[in-house]
């Protein structure tokens, strides 16, 4: 077949419509709740918010915000809003990215680069993480010149903070603790590993990018949620997203800092060219109007109330699944989550749960694994509460099927993207 090429003349856009309907047939079936990861459905009413206001945005450039004030008031909000949410006070800052990658760049970034302006020889520096950071950090250090140090978690899954500590060295420049990571759901004990940076003289970036816009509202709803944002004092900065469970259109994250001294060196500044000077708060030039304006739209539709409830309708079903799975022979969730994230396992050699996850997948259920130890990775938004006991009863043919020999669909290659 040949190459594809632009075509000479264009078409109509109900027949490109209808086309690009017709492209997307074989995806993911993510609006009837089989799907838990990479979308978060929080509701049609939702989406439409997000798409309406991303539409009336979507030409408008964040980049120059003199020209458009009315996205930087937009942006302002949202950092206000969120920092609120984090236990910012009043010198707390921060910007808003393109997602939880651009984030937690940043932070990288601005802690590499707070270090320079001390005089710190910052080639192969080292950030120490648990093993259950995001890779995020990998790219970020990748990009910067640092060195990861993956620690191992302790036997609850979350990080062991006395591990940490043995894995600092006078290279070292930052901690990273999750809240939560993401292979299991679980809050890093922020709390110690923040008295460690404060003990060590480090920065200590929290990684919510999938909790920051969730945790605030399962802790007013009841759950014991543990102190992980800035009300801690070791924390530095805070990257939270808001295209995951602040349900915003994608494109959307935030990275927060403790202050303005702290945030000036995210900036970049430069003016040697003939185009005038040019100073960018983050990674982008260019900065989608569309994003910034369907996250701000969001937050006002949902409000306090309407985070709590869908945070109250993921938890509950979060619980339902955790029980349900728990009861099936052979089968063990991981860890003890609080938010709406979870992975569960096997405990037989006889049910191998790749091949479970193979089963499930047949059946149309598109969601993540975990490879240690090997399990099923499902991330909730509120669409799956009718979606639940279908997957359990799936689950449960799943299980039987491979129990008696029938499954063997294990994936050659677990991969997250
Ligand atoms: C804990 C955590 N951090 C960072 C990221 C990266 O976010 P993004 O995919 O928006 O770049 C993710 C994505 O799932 C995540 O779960």
């Amino acid at each position: 077949m040949a190459a594809k090429q632009l075509p000479a003349k264009g078409t109509e856009w109900e027949s490109i419509r209808q086309q690009m309907l017709e492209m997307g047939r074989d995806d993911a079936d993510w609006r009837s709740g089989r799907t838990a990861v990479y979308v978060f459905h929080p509701g049609d009413d939702v989406i439409q918010v997000a798409k309406d206001a991303y539409a009336l945005f979507q030409s408008e450039n964040a980049l120059g915000p003199a020209a458009f004030p009315s996205l930087r008031q937009m942006e302002a909000d949202v950092i206000s809003m969120g920092k609120s949410l984090l236990h910012g006070d009043e010198q707390a800052c921060g910007n808003m990215t393109s997602g939880g990658t651009e984030s937690i760049l940043m932070a990288v970034k601005t802690c590499r680069d707070q270090a320079r302006s001390r005089g710190v020889d910052t080639q192969g520096a080292q950030i120490v993480v648990p093993r259950t950071a995001h890779l995020a950090f990998d790219k970020a250090a990748h990009y910067l010149g640092l060195e990861m140090v993956r620690v191992p978690v302790a036997a609850d899954l979350r990080a062991d903070t006395r591990a940490m500590a043995e894995a600092v060295t006078d290279r070292t420049l930052m901690l990273v603790g999750s809240a939560p990571c993401f292979p299991f759901g679980l809050i890093d004990p922020i709390e110690e590993l923040s008295n460690l940076a404060l003990d060590r003289n480090l920065w200590l970036h929290v990684d919510a990018c999938v909790g920051g816009y969730f945790a605030p509202f399962a802790r007013m709803n009841g759950i014991d949620v543990p102190p992980f944002d800035f009300e801690l004092p070791g924390v530095a900065s805070i990257s939270a997203d808001l295209h995951k469970y602040g349900y915003a259109a994608k494109g959307a994250s935030t990275v927060f800092h403790r202050n303005e001294e702290q945030r000036a060196f995210q900036l970049f500044s430069c003016d040697d060219w003939p185009a005038g000077g040019m100073t960018t708060p983050t990674a982008a030039g260019t900065r989608p109007g569309g994003a910034i304006a369907g996250a701000w739209a969001v937050m006002h539709y949902l409000g306090v109330e309407g985070y709590c409830e869908k945070a109250k309708i993921v938890t509950d079903t979060r619980e339902h699944l955790m029980a349900s799975i728990d009861a099936i022979d052979g089968l063990k969730t991981l860890g003890d989550p609080q938010l709406g994230l979870f992975a569960y396992g096997s405990e037989s050699e006889a049910l191998p749960i790749f091949s479970v996850w193979g089963e499930l997948k047949k059946k149309g259920w598109f969601t993540g694994v975990v490879t240690e130890p090997r399990g099923i990775h499902l991330m909730l938004s509120p669409s799956h509460a009718e979606a639940a006991d279908q997957y359990l009863a799936d689950l449960r043919e799943a299980v039987k099927k491979v129990r008696d020999g029938g499954g063997s669909n294990e994936p050659t290659e677990a991969r997250y993207a």
